[in-house]
């Protein structure tokens, strides 16, 4: 017989187990992989997504691997979309302990051209919307004094890149949004950190591969030779949110396989090495 502690060690070492965990962008790609992720650590999921059938297919499989799962169909660019699915997961769950904000979108547009309506657009997806389900569930964190945040950034936030430059502003905005949410509500119990995926294949950027050799360039611009899956984000979002990240706050973790390392490779160096 596993004395408690024990038992904690072998079977619940992350301390997720019944914590609730929302995730925006729940249906597709990262946000589905760590919406699976929570449910593995047998966390309750409360999977979000404007996409509603897809997001009701990861909270079934969230159930197929055993964990609570519910979702809610939400635009969270709506505040009253946002607010309604804070008020079903406290009615599925009666709190909410962990929030992941990940819905995103990826538009292309340069800065000198860029229209008014494509850039608020875009901000109102991937750094509006995070403030907001960070406001509307953050509530009940701050108001039970512990929660943690964990804010799907990017590489793009530190790296200027050809042809989305709207994009690499917004997620610049979501690293301080969450710096600025660490430094705010930490005295009140609730940590935030962001995660900055390099390139990862799902749904947004499958496009790219079809384009003959783009896998094989890629990969072989990766120092780790391969592109990163949503499950290689899932788990570092995991760790953030759970008890082992419990004095870790305002950080970014950048999850690249090495990828923002190689600026110097760039440099030509003739007859040194
Ligand atoms: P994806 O396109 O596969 O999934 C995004 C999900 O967000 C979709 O299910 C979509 O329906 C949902 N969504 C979009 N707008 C929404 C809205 N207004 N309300 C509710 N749901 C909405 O994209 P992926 O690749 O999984 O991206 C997830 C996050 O990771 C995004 O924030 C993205 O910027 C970020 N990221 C992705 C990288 C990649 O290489 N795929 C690299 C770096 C960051």
């Amino acid at each position: 017989m596993l004395n408690e502690k024990q038992d904690r060690a072998m079977n619940d070492w992350l301390g997720l187990r019944e914590k609730v965990c929302v995730v925006t962008g729940a249906a597709s790609g990262i946000g589905r992989g760590i919406a699976l992720a929570f449910a593995q650590a047998g966390a309750r999921l409360v999977a979000l997504d404007r996409d509603r059938d897809g997001c009701a297919r990861t909270a079934e499989e969230a159930k197929g691997a055993g964990a609570a799962a519910v979702s809610f169909a939400c635009d969270v660019t709506d505040p009253a979309a946002v607010a309604a699915a804070a008020s079903e997961t406290s009615n599925a769950f009666g709190r909410c302990d962990v929030l992941v904000n990940n819905a995103g979108i990826l538009r292309p547009g340069e800065i000198a051209t860029v229209s008014g309506a494509d850039w608020n657009a875009l901000m109102e997806v991937n750094l509006t919307a995070y403030l907001t389900c960070a406001q509307t569930f953050g509530r009940d964190m701050l108001a039970r004094g512990s929660g943690a945040l964990v804010h799907i950034a990017s590489i793009a936030a530190s790296e200027p890149q050809a042809t989305s430059g709207a994009y690499s502003v917004s997620k610049a905005g979501v690293v301080m949004l969450s710096r600025q949410i660490a430094f705010e509500w930490g005295p009140r119990g609730v940590r935030s950190n962001a995660v900055s995926p390099g390139l990862v294949r799902t749904p947004m950027s499958e496009a790219f591969y079809h384009a003959p050799g783009v896998l094989e360039r890629r990969e072989a611009a990766v120092p780790l030779r391969r592109v990163g899956t949503p499950t290689d984000i899932a788990d570092v979002v995991v760790f953030l949110a759970s008890e082992r990240a419990r004095y870790v706050s305002g950080q970014e973790i950048v999850v690249d396989g090495g990828f923002a390392q190689t600026l110097m490779s760039h440099v030509p160096r003739p007859g040194f090495g």
